[in-house]
């Protein structure tokens, strides 16, 4: 059996960090740090340079991700961007990347599945890995709603941050470690509660973030909810088996609720979302790359992921480290 094994975890977050003080000063809200913090956990988020991209920083993420992996341009068979921020139509960002890693085989590709594409492309991955499509797959989630925020509605600007993460997939034969299973759904009725009002093939230019939070937050912690029983259920597993959370990082609300869900307290739940924000796609392996490289989560672990985004799409991931 072979199976798609996390070989390295990377992550890049653009050099300006603001706080919640600060972006309300800066954009003139009618907010307060102590209603941001409670509602949501978000203390800080990054926001990129003129010139910083989608690509470029899935590109550093990727460079990262391919040295802790101890592996090359040579060894990458697919790049898999999930991004709902490309740089642009086409190119996809995933080619982009490609090419500036100096990759000059295999193929890449973006996919959209909004603040679930991560788990969305590990699921792609994950599936030409056991297949043999690909034996080594750059899984990369890039974003940058700061150029994609409507910066007079207070209820959406606060929330989100730009960042990226990646994971170099290498594939290994005959091992406990891996992608245990993955779990996607998706379910369009309910696509204008969290959406981008705008783009090329409709208003022709690009749109911004609407959503309806309440809403969200309530199929989120239901959803969720029902994503991670299912990975549990498939793998024969309790929530005692699980050593890590690493939920999207959307809501430290939603991410406490679905801790409690798992009887796992937050020492065993990696969250960004007080320094990070939302940053959609790129929220997971963001927290994969951080709590990889600080020792948190060990090999032979097992850590459980989960996400919902605009679609609605929403989804879990189990793998051992
Ligand atoms: O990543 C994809 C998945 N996304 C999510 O999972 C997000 C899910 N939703 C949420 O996280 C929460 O719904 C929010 C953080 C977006 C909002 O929190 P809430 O507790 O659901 O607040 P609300 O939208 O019900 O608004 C409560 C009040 C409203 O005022 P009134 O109508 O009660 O007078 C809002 O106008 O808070 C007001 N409000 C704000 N006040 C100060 C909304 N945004 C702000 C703000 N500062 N930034």
């Amino acid at each position: 059996m072979i199976r798609g094994v996390i070989a390295g975890t990377g992550g890049y977050l653009p050099a300006r960090s603001v706080s919640n003080d600060e972006l309300a000063a800066e954009k003139n809200l009618d907010t307060t740090n102590d209603w941001i913090v409670e509602r949501t956990g978000i203390r800080r988020r990054h926001f990129a340079a003129i010139g910083e991209t989608a690509s470029s920083m899935g590109m550093e993420a990727c460079r990262a991700a391919l040295a802790q992996a101890g592996a090359s341009a040579a060894d990458v068979d697919a790049v898999i961007v999930a991004t709902a921020t490309p740089d642009s139509a086409f190119p996809s960002t995933a080619t982009r990347i490609q090419g500036g890693l100096g990759v000059t085989r295999g193929f890449a590709f973006d996919l959209s599945a909004a603040c679930t594409g991560f788990i969305y492309a590990l699921s792609v991955a994950d599936a030409m890995i056991r297949t043999g499509h690909a034996r080594g797959v750059l899984v990369v989630g890039t974003e940058i709603y700061s150029r994609i925020l409507d910066w007079s509605d207070r209820g959406t600007c606060v929330l989100f941050g730009d960042g990226a993460g990646a994971v170099f997939l290498r594939a290994e034969e005959g091992t406990a470690r891996g992608l245990l299973s993955t779990h996607l759904h998706s379910d369009g009725r309910f696509g204008d509660i969290l959406q981008v009002d705008g783009g090329a093939g409709s208003t022709g230019c690009a749109g911004v973030v609407r959503m309806a939070g309440r809403e969200v937050f309530k199929h989120a912690v239901t959803k969720l909810a029902s994503a991670v029983d299912e990975a549990l259920a498939a793998n024969g597993l309790g929530h005692d088996d699980i050593a890590w959370l690493v939920p999207h990082q959307a809501n430290i609300r939603i991410i406490e609720a679905m801790g409690r869900k798992l009887h796992m307290g937050l020492d065993r739940v990696v969250v960004t979302v007080d320094r990070h924000a939302n940053t959609s796609a790129a929220s997971i392996p963001l927290a994969l790359a951080e709590a990889t490289r600080d020792g948190r989560i060990k090999p032979g672990e097992l850590v459980l992921m989960e996400a919902i985004g605009g679609g609605l799409t929403w989804g879990a991931a189990l793998a051992r480290f």
